[in-house]
Formats: C-alpha cells, structure tokens, sequence
C-alpha cells in the first residue's frame, strides 16, 4: 500500500515533465490480486490496510490515487480486487509512455498478460527482472524503475544495488524506486551504505516502522528507497508513511530521510 501509493504519486510528479515517460518493473507479479483468495485471507495486515484505506475519513491527498484505483477496479462497489504494479502503472500511461514488466515464474507471467490483456503501452517478458532493467533502460528520457523483489534470495539485496548502479550508468537521470521490507536494522543500514557506496547521487529513504524492530524475524514494516527523486516527492512519501505508521502501526515509527 505504502509503495503502491508512492508509485502513483512519484508517476504523476514524473508526467509533469515534458516527453514520454518509460516504467520498467523488474519484479511485476501478477498484476491483480483477488482478496477473497486464500492466500490474500492469510496475511490479514495487507488487508486490514486495504479495508482502511477505502474507508478512512482523514486520508491524506497522497493516497487518493490509489484509493481512486482501487475503486475503479472494483466498480465502485466492496473491494474484491487490489491492483499490483502492473496494473496501477497501466491505468496511468498516457499516449506515448511505455511499460515493461518483468516476471521470472512463467505462471506468474501468464496470469500477469491476462491482467494486462487489452492496455496501450504495456509488454511483458518472461525473464529476470534485474538483468532487464540493466539491458533495457533507455538511455535517455524519462525512465522509472521499480524494483519489488520479493526477498526470497540472498543476493536480492547484492543484486538491487547492482542493478541501481548499472540503470543510473546507463541513464544518469533514471528515477529508481526500490521497495524493502523492514526487519531489523543492521540489514537495512547495510544495504543504505551499499547503495550510497554504488549511486553517487543522494538517495531518498522513507521508512514505515509498524512497530519496534526488535524481533528480526518479523516483517516490521516496510522502506522506500529512491535515486534521483524529483523534486516535491518528499512530501506526500512523508504523508504516506505518517498515516500509515499512525492508522496501522503499533508503536511505530515514519521517517524520511536523505541519504
Ligand atoms: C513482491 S512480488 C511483485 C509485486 C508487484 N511489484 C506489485 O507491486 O504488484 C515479486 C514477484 O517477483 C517475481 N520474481 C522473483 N524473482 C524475480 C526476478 N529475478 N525477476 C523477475 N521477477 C522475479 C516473483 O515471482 C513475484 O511474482
């Protein structure tokens, strides 16, 4: 939700600048998640977030994309269906821009095409996202990166870094948006001084501690972390994780910060 919502935002503030604009997403998923699926049922927290996303009163102006398409995709009516990347990045093209997704499991893949079935602008591959990204970042013009692994593989930290380092050699100005889930806070700072060591630019970091990082085996929230941030994204990337350590959190903690 957090990098969900800072995905729509950072789109609009990127589309403010002349030219096309081109997304490529190193780790796209199946595009469209269906909450009353089991899988969706198991990890309630996703959903509570959901739930008071669409009925929060006091939602802040950086959301509202977000529960907009969310409300769309599901007519207006309870919301059964939740947009993944693909599919928000979809609704947002305009004439001219493009969108890469990129998904390793050829199953994934297939139900990703289906999501994205009838879109302008958008193509698929069925590939390693990270070697994507660093081969196909146009080299100039306005380009986003998302990189959403889902942290199942040792090297996923190794190879973000990497791959920051190879998309900004290739397009100086490239925007790379990195989502990482908050654990405990030795593998974060490793992974910040890392990317600091790889990027020469300053790096924009948003934390959503849900709660005190004290058990490492828990997910305790979640990170942003962005190269070349446009001017004005702080803003709402603050708004975002203030209200959403604030409605969802217990004893949490929203920081964002310069690296
Ligand atoms: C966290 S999910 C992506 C969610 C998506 N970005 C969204 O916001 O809706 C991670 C996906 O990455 C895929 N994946 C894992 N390793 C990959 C790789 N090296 N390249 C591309 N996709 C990969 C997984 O199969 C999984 O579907």
């Amino acid at each position: 939700m957090v990098k969900h919502a800072a995905l729509l935002d950072l789109l609009a503030t990127m589309q403010a600048q002349p030219g096309p604009l081109n997304v490529i997403d190193t780790h796209a998923g199946r595009g469209l998640y269906d909450l009353s699926g089991d899988e969706a049922q198991r990890s309630g927290e996703g959903e509570a977030g959901i739930g008071q996303l669409m009925k929060a009163d006091d939602l802040p102006g950086a959301f509202q994309p977000l529960r907009a398409a969310v409300s769309d995709l599901n007519d207006g009516g309870a919301t059964r269906y939740y947009p993944g990347s693909p599919l928000l990045v979809a609704g947002a093209l305009r004439a001219g821009d493009s969108y890469l997704g990129c998904e390793l499991r050829p199953e994934e893949h297939d139900a990703l095409k289906a999501a994205l079935k009838g879109k302008a602008g958008v193509k698929t591959v069925c590939a390693d996202g990270f070697n994507e990204a660093a081969s196909r970042t146009r080299v100039s013009g306005s380009v986003l990166i998302l990189i959403d692994p889902p942290f199942e593989k040792s090297d996923d930290y190794r190879r973000i870094v990497t791959t920051i380092s190879d998309v900004t050699a290739r397009n100086p100005k490239a925007v790379v948006l990195v989502w990482l889930p908050l654990k405990d806070l030795e593998t974060f700072d490793a992974f910040v001084r890392d990317a600091e060591d790889a990027y020469a630019g300053p790096l924009l970091v948003a934390e959503a501690r849900m709660r005190p990082l004290s058990d490492p085996m828990k997910m305790n929230g979640c990170a942003l972390v962005v190269a070349n941030a446009p001017a004005g994204f702080i803003e709402p990337l603050t708004a975002i994780c203030e209200w959403t350590v604030s409605r969802l959190g217990d004893q949490g903690l929203a920081r964002v910060w310069t690296a």
